[in-house]
Formats: C-alpha cells, structure tokens, sequence
C-alpha cells in the first residue's frame, strides 16, 4: 500500500528490522573511536550557504549544482550539510578549539544531502562516518587517519577494497599545477562542456572530474600532477608511502585522482569497491592544510576522511558480512485476565527496571490465545502465563519457546519472583 505522500527521491527509511546493523557499524565507530583518540563531535545540519562555498569550492559539482539551499524566514541563506568537513573546521575556529592541546582528532556520524541523481549508492539523504585530524603536518598523521579507516574496515570484515593514494601538492604546487592546466585546456576549450569552458580560468582541476565524456577523453593527456610536485611536498608523498609499506598496507598510486572538492592539498586517498558499480568510492579523504587559515582561524595544518555507510553496507551485503540480529524480547507476560493483566504489567516493570530483561506484556486487550500467538511471533525466548487459577496459588507458568519446557514461579513476594524468573530464564 502507498501512503499518500512518499518519502522525498533519494532518501530512504531505515525500518526497525535493519536498525541494529546501524547500531552495530556504529558501536565499532565509537569503541574505534575512542581507543584511537578521537572525540565525537556534532555540528548543525544547516550551516550558512557561505561556508559550503569558500571551503568546498564555487566551482565544484557539490557547490554549484547539488546544495539544499533556501532563504529561512529570516532573509538568510542556509543549506543542509552536503559534507563534514566545512562544518568541523568553522566549529573548530568559533570554538576556539585552536587553543587546546594540539594536534584534536574528531569523529561524526551524521546525515548529509546532495541534491544528486539517486542511483543505487547514491541518495540525497546519505550518512557518513568521518574523521578529522587538526595540528598536525606529519606524515604519521595522514597514515593514522588512513589506518583508522582502514581498521574500522578491517573491524567489520570488509575485503578487497583498493586504497588510492595521490599527492596534489601544496599551495604553490597547486598553483603551478593550475597554470599548465589552463594552458593545456585553451586551446582546446571548443570542444569542452560549457561547465568546463568557465573551469578553465577558474579552476581548471575540475575539468579532470568532469563526467562528460569529451572532456574526460581531452583530460587525458593532461599533465599529471607529478611533475609540479615541490620537494618538500615529494618528501612528505614519499614518507606516507614508506609509512604505509611499513605497516604492509597495499596501495596505488593514482596521479590523476584529485578529488572533488577544493579544499584539498598534498595526500589524497579513496577506498573503492569493486563491488559497487560506478559510486565505487566507499570512503574519500586527505589533507587541508590551508583551509582552516583561508576560513579565518591560524594557520593549522588539518586532514581527514569519511565513510559513505550506504556505500558500506551494499558491500557489506554483497561480501555476506553477518551481523547477528539482537534477542527482541525475553520475556513476554501473558494474562489471563483483567486482573492478572495488571499484574503482568507490574512484573514487566520489575523485570525490565531491575533486571535489565526485554520484557513485553499485552497492551492491546488481546485475549490470551492471541497473547501467546504474539509471543511466538515476535520470537520471545520465554513466556510467563499468569492465568487466574494460578495467580490464586501465587504461581506463574513459565514455557521455554524453543524447548516447550514449563517451570513454575513464585509471584510474591516481589524477589522470590524476580529471582525465579532469573534462575529459569537467563
Ligand atoms: P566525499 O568524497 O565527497 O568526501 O564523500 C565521502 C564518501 O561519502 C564517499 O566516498 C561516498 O562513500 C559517500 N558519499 C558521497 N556522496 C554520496 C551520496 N550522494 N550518496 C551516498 N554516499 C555518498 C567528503 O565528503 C569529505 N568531507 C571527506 C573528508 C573528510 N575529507 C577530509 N575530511
């Protein structure tokens, strides 16, 4: 049946049958979490338009043709969050967080939107696992953030995902890199895409994530990143790498991947999948070093990564990755009548509030035959009966759903119950 109005294109339910996965994934974020250092933080679902545009870029995709932007009612423009990272960082300045122990690793589960076309692994409402590094430059640093997603993948069972790695330089390798671009696109602008005819003077690394066939087929004699690299920017490449065979990670190197946001510098890495088709990339991440200067806080240097968990699961899925379903209920507490009714509803109470037991009682006036067919159906692991002739003998029965065995319990006094229920049922 279709309710009236759906759910907007492109997001989608998470039904209770599937939370606990989330639970699960999200429980190994946060025990990883913590035992690497990283602290949570939560920022607003809605940011000033601005933000999104000085810190991801006015040309990129994500700026220019997917932001949830709107006039609030009081004359500003907001968008939803397309990305974390812009988020973080102008919480990291207002707060002055800057002046706290040095380097501050953070992480976030949160929702994001992207006014894309969905297709499966890509929605409008989506979530991200992401983490961020400020203060430090090292390359130890851009391992220890590789090596946190890596772990959580690791953490899951996820196999078989291929870490790209890439260095876009620093500022002024950047602005070398942008030059020899620009004069590689001129003088072939009539054959790229309008969008990409006004890349080229502003910001011709876009051009290299353009989607358009004749500007990716153009793109590829474009000249590579490699050869502007500065020698500090190589050593620092070259040190990640060593890090990275140190510890025996596998790794390529991809000079064409640029990501597609602006505020990239020096390494760049995805994970991607091959099992997910053309959104291959299950996690996106690198280095930022100018950005939290360029949004107004000191010079510090910054990187980090996120997790499409969408994305996690359809492989999750695909790799047959179990994740065992949580015991739903108990308990549940048949009555026989109004009477014993109020007492099941007391006992669920007590069981629940002092022993921790998922416990379930009738709260629709079902008859008792259809309390016990509930029980069955919602996979209760023990059902008490309180029926009236034993409620006037201080007893309860209690059935065993898988073995069908029967026990008797004490309803009073209160702990003789609580401690009969505990011995038969746990
Ligand atoms: P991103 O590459 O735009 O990077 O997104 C990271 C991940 O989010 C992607 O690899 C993908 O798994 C997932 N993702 C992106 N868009 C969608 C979508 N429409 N539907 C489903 N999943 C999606 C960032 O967002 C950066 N903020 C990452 C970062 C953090 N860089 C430094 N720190």
């Amino acid at each position: 049946m279709r309710c009236i109005i759906g759910a907007p294109k492109g997001t989608k339910d998470i039904l209770p049958e599937v939370i606990y996965k989330w639970h699960f994934v999200e429980e190994i974020v946060r025990s990883l979490s913590l035992i690497f250092g990283f602290k949570e933080i939560r920022t607003p679902v809605f940011e000033n338009t601005s933000l999104f545009k000085r810190s991801v870029g006015d040309e990129t995709d994500v700026v220019q043709k997917e932001m949830y932007t709107f006039i609030d009612k009081g004359g500003r423009s907001v968008t939803l969050r397309p990305e974390g990272t812009a988020g973080v960082v102008r919480s990291f300045i207002e707060n002055s967080l800057f002046n706290q122990v040095l380097p501050l690793k953070f992480f976030y589960i949160n929702t994001f939107y992207r006014y894309e076309n969905p297709q499966a692994g890509r929605y409008r409402e989506f979530h991200q696992f992401g983490a961020e590094i400020f203060g430090s430059s090292s390359p130890q640093s851009d391992v220890e953030a590789i090596l946190f997603a890596k772990s959580f993948f690791d953490k899951l069972g996820i196999k078989n995902l291929l870490l790209i790695i890439n260095s876009i330089g620093c500022h002024s390798c950047k602005e070398r890199y942008s030059k020899s671009l620009k004069d590689f696109f001129a003088p072939k602008e009539e054959n790229l895409c309008y969008r990409c005819k006004q890349r080229i003077a502003n910001n011709p690394f876009r051009v290299l994530d353009c989607k358009k066939q004749n500007c990716q087929e153009i793109s590829k004699n474009a000249p590579s990143i490699v050869n502007f690299l500065c020698s500090e920017c190589i050593v620092h490449f070259d040190l990640v790498r060593k890090l990275l065979d140190s510890f025996g990670i596998a790794y390529v190197v991809d000079p064409k991947a640029v990501r597609g946001l602006d505020y990239y510098t020096r390494t760049v890495f995805e994970f991607v999948s091959g099992e997910l088709g053309s959104q291959n990339s299950v996690c996106g991440g690198g280095r930022y070093d100018n950005l939290v200067e360029q949004m107004g806080g000191p010079a510090l240097p910054a990187l980090g990564f996120a997790v499409g968990l969408e994305r996690l699961f359809i492989v999750a899925n695909q790799q047959h990755i179990d994740i065992t379903k949580p015991q739903s209920c108990d308990i549940y507490i048949a009555s026989a009548t109004e009477d014993c009714r109020i007492t099941a509803m007391e006992m669920s109470f007590l069981l629940r509030l002092n022993k921790n037991i998922i416990c379930e009682y009738d709260i629709s006036n079902k008859n008792l035959k259809s309390q016990i067919k509930y029980a069955d159906k919602i996979c209760a692991k023990f059902l008490l009966i309180i029926g009236e002739k034993e409620k006037k003998m201080n007893l309860g029965i209690v059935k065993n759903m898988e073995t069908k065995e029967t026990f008797k319990v004490k309803l009073l006094p209160r702990e003789e119950f609580m401690d009969g229920i505990i011995s038969v049922c746990c």
